[in-house]
């Protein structure tokens, strides 16, 4: 596979969200066998990238990724995030106190145990999980700047920056990535954000480019879902959202059909063709599902196809059912 830059980190152009094998999507439980083979799958694919965070599981996504990577650690780039759970120095216990935190103290703390977790003396990308507003992003990025300093982090990524928060960022210490939702159905970062993020050198990285599943056609109704299944919540999965939503599934099907392609292919072949520095990041447990994702980077669309896909409606529903949860 080619590889794409997120400024001057080198990775494949599709990387792999694990999250969905710990957390959010376990409705049914989790397994961790069939999450390993997976991700051994795509290291064999020339997969590099992948995603977690301390607040997968919490904590048990970044165990497993130790697990997975054994001594392949060094064949891949790991990326993870810190600043949805507090910590406080010197705790004993991982916390369980979830909700947006970058005070200093609860940084350092996060980032030691995720260098424990993940079996490692440095992390390849680190990202602040969301902005805090009770903590100057300037004091943030001061203090990952340290980190990289002592070599713990090599580079440093935002979650759901504003185009304001970003540019702050990166006046303190280059920002290699902004990891936002970003997928057919989710355009939010197109304008300001993406601007702006071209001007600095900035890579994206599209989180949820499947629309958390929802675009590959593969779920056809809310109650495909487990009762707990973190989606159940989400107001475009909701009954009221669903039909209209599967108009966007449909038109998507389409142009698979004309493309030679699956829905799923499709979705993240229009990501990769909205620029060189866009690396989407889909979530899958399953081998196959990884194949076929992987498989997106030989689909190439026309330019009618792509401004067909552009064009689809804005789905109904908000993305979060509570969106002041964002940061910015
Ligand atoms: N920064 C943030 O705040 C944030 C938020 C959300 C996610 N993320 C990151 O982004 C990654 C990806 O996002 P996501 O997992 O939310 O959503 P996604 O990649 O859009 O979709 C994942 C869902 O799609 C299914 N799927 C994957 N490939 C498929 C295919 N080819 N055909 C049919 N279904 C398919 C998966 O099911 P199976 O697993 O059963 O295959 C899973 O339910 C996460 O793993 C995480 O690392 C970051």
């Amino acid at each position: 596979m080619q590889t794409r830059t997120l400024r001057d980190l080198e990775v494949g152009p599709v990387g792999l969200g694990t999250m969905g094998m710990s957390a959010f999507y376990t409705g049914a439980g989790t397994d961790d066998e069939k999450s390993i083979r997976t991700i051994h799958r795509a290291i064999d694919l020339g997969v590099t990238l992948f995603d977690t965070a301390e607040a997968y599981g919490p904590y048990t996504n970044e165990d497993l990724l130790r697990r997975a990577l054994g001594d392949r650690r060094d064949d891949v780039v790991i990326a993870t995030k810190f600043g949805l759970i507090t910590h406080t120095p010197g705790e004993t216990e991982p916390s369980t106190q979830r909700g947006i935190s970058s005070a200093p103290e609860s940084v350092r703390e996060a980032l030691e145990g995720s260098l424990r977790r993940l079996g490692t003396d440095h992390i390849d990308l680190y990202y602040q999980h969301r902005v805090d507003p009770a903590v100057p992003i300037e004091d943030v990025i001061g203090q990952l700047a340290g980190f990289v300093e002592e070599g713990k982090i090599r580079h440093i990524g935002l979650s759901e920056a504003s185009a304001a928060t970003i540019r702050k960022a990166h006046a303190v210490h280059p920002i290699t990535a902004l990891q936002s939702e970003y997928s057919l159905w989710t355009r939010d970062p197109e304008g300001e954000v993406l601007d702006t993020l071209r001007e600095l050198g900035i890579g994206l990285v599209p989180y949820s480019p499947l629309g958390r599943g929802f675009l590959t056609g593969a779920i056809t109704k809310p109650s495909d879902l487990d009762s707990d299944d973190f989606r159940r919540a989400n107001p475009r999965f909701a009954e009221a959202a669903f039909a209209e939503n599967m108009r966007i599934v449909d038109a998507v099907k389409d142009i698979a059909s004309e493309a030679g392609g699956t829905p799923a292919q499709v979705a993240l072949a229009w990501l990769l063709a909205q620029g060189d520095d866009v690396v989407p990041i889909p979530g899958t447990k399953r081998v196959t599902r990884l194949e076929e994702n992987v498989g997106a980077t030989d689909l190439t669309l026309t330019t009618d196809q792509v401004a067909r896909l552009s064009a689809l409606p804005v789905p109904t529903g908000d993305r979060y059912p509570d969106m002041s949860s964002i940061g910015r």
